[in-house]
């Protein structure tokens, strides 16, 4: 790889994230740092102060960092590019491979050439990432990694699904254990279906990159060609949000009929030899995620435990941070908002703010549930009314007696909120998850009741 090959690959990079391609000062940064000349030396020959160059650097190895999903900086930006060993193709386009495949991160891995040759694939590792989120503080959940670790590489699991409320982590954990376990996956891909979700689409542009085409796809459904790709790729696939594909305001996880295709490709995943990885990241659950071969279905996550999501947020009172995490249901979402909340009007005193006994909802506490309220049928917004204006927990008789509902819309309803996530079954009892049956108590309630 020579200077002309890196400036184009990086200039790619960063036009792909910024829409703009590389200044002058940008260019002499990266010709400087990738032959190993100092700030100084290229703040000289650039007209321009150090700092402004380490600024310019700065910006340039963040953006780098986040699409190649790997930590660079000046000291290790031609170690890691020559690791990553980007090569140039005379026959393409752009002078350089990776320009074929749009901004997503593509590189040929030395470690897994064998491999791939072996399966008659191109000896090249293709890890997506580019929408999964940069993780820069990460906190607790070790046995939650542990967890999906012992179903992914020691169970290979073909589908496992991370669940829970909105905010709690979901999205943070997975990408937190693709981190840690790049080298384990030939192909990574990322998929979140907020932002888009047609899955021919996406097959289709997976199928197209030449990196990723082998001798033997010779099916002529893309489908096929892709459960082909899983059975002689090692993949790591995670679609993210999938509750999107979900139905609203009616029973969880029903498909959409436009992404029943979805549907077919779940089950065909767990039922098709290969040996690849799905992970469904979502806030509902579907049958197609339930594990006949695990004790459970998925990986459920609770809140953080952990005082260190406060650290370095201007908070005073260590002492009481404990009780701020539990008062939060240790969601971060949550507890970063509060956190700044009591930084600006307690000056940062925790006991202070904990003293006054307010409302503990914050406003994106208060979004984030609206959304998922507004998520829910007519019949388990009835049962969720129930529950929240009693002072105990309810049997199903005390609520069948309490609500216009058939036994059978019962039952139904109190599925679908378990499979939500927010519904506590003790010994016969139905409670609400605390978060949400204070939501409804204070926000829904006075509307809705007379
Ligand atoms: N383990 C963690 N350590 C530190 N911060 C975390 C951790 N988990 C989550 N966070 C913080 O909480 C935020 C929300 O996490 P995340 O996006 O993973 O939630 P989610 O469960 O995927 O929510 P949603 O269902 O709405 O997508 C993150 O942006 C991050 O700031
Ligand atoms: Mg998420």
């Amino acid at each position: 790889m020579n200077v002309n090959e890196v400036l184009q690959f990086v200039d790619k990079l960063v036009f792909d994230r910024t829409g703009k391609h590389l200044d002058d000062v940008q260019t002499a940064v990266i010709e400087g740092s990738w032959q190993k000349q100092t700030y100084d030396d290229i703040a000289k020959k650039c007209f321009v102060s150090k700092n402004h160059i380490s600024d310019v650097g700065y910006q340039l190895w963040q953006i780098l960092s986040e699409e190649l999903g790997e930590d660079l900086k000046k000291s290790n930006f031609r170690s890691s590019l020559e690791r990553l060993n980007i090569k140039s193709s005379d026959s393409c386009q752009n002078n350089c491979s990776i320009f074929n495949f749009g901004s997503q991160n593509l590189y040929n891995s030395p470690q897994n050439s064998q491999e791939t040759d072996k399966n008659n694939i191109t000896n090249s590792c293709y890890h997506n990432l580019k929408f999964a989120p940069k993780i820069t503080r990460f906190f607790d959940r070790h046995s939650e990694l542990d967890q999906l670790s012992d179903f992914i590489l020691n169970k290979n699991i073909p589908l496992i699904s991370v669940l829970g409320l909105s905010g709690i982590g979901k999205t943070y954990l997975v990408k937190r254990f693709i981190d840690l376990n790049l080298d384990k996956f030939e192909v990574i891909i990322w998929k979140d279906l907020q932002l888009s979700n047609c899955l021919g689409e996406f097959i289709t542009e997976i199928l197209a990159n030449e990196q990723l085409k082998t001798t033997n796809l010779i099916k002529t459904s893309s489908r096929e060609n892709f459960l082909n790709l899983l059975q002689s790729k090692k993949c790591l696939i995670i679609f993210d949000n999938v509750e999107e594909l979900f139905i609203s305001g009616q029973f969880a996880g029903q498909f959409k009929p436009e992404y029943k295709e979805y549907q077919e490709l779940f089950t065909r995943i767990k039922t098709t030899e290969h040996q690849s990885n799905l992970i469904l990241i979502s806030q509902e659950q579907c049958s197609e995620m339930l594990n006949e071969n695990l004790e459970v279905d998925g990986l459920e996550l609770g809140g953080l435990n952990t005082i260190e999501i406060l650290k370095n947020l201007g908070l005073q009172d260590e002492e009481c941070w404990l009780n701020l995490v539990n008062l939060y249901w240790g969601n971060p979402v949550y507890l970063q908002e509060i956190a700044s909340l009591i930084k600006d009007f307690y000056d940062g005193k925790v006991k202070d703010f904990l003293a006054e006994n307010t409302s503990i909802l914050t406003t994106e506490a208060s979004r984030m549930l609206a959304l998922l309220y507004n998520r829910l049928s007519p019949q388990e917004k009835e049962v969720i009314l129930a529950i929240s204006t009693s002072n105990k927990p309810l049997s199903k008789e005390e609520l069948k007696n309490s609500l216009n509902l058939s036994s059978w819309d019962l039952i139904n309803s109190l599925k679908s909120l378990k499979l939500r996530f927010l519904l506590i079954h003790i010994k016969g009892n139905f409670d609400l998850i605390r978060v949400f049956k204070e939501y409804v108590k204070v926000v829904v309630a006075p509307l809705v009741l007379p």
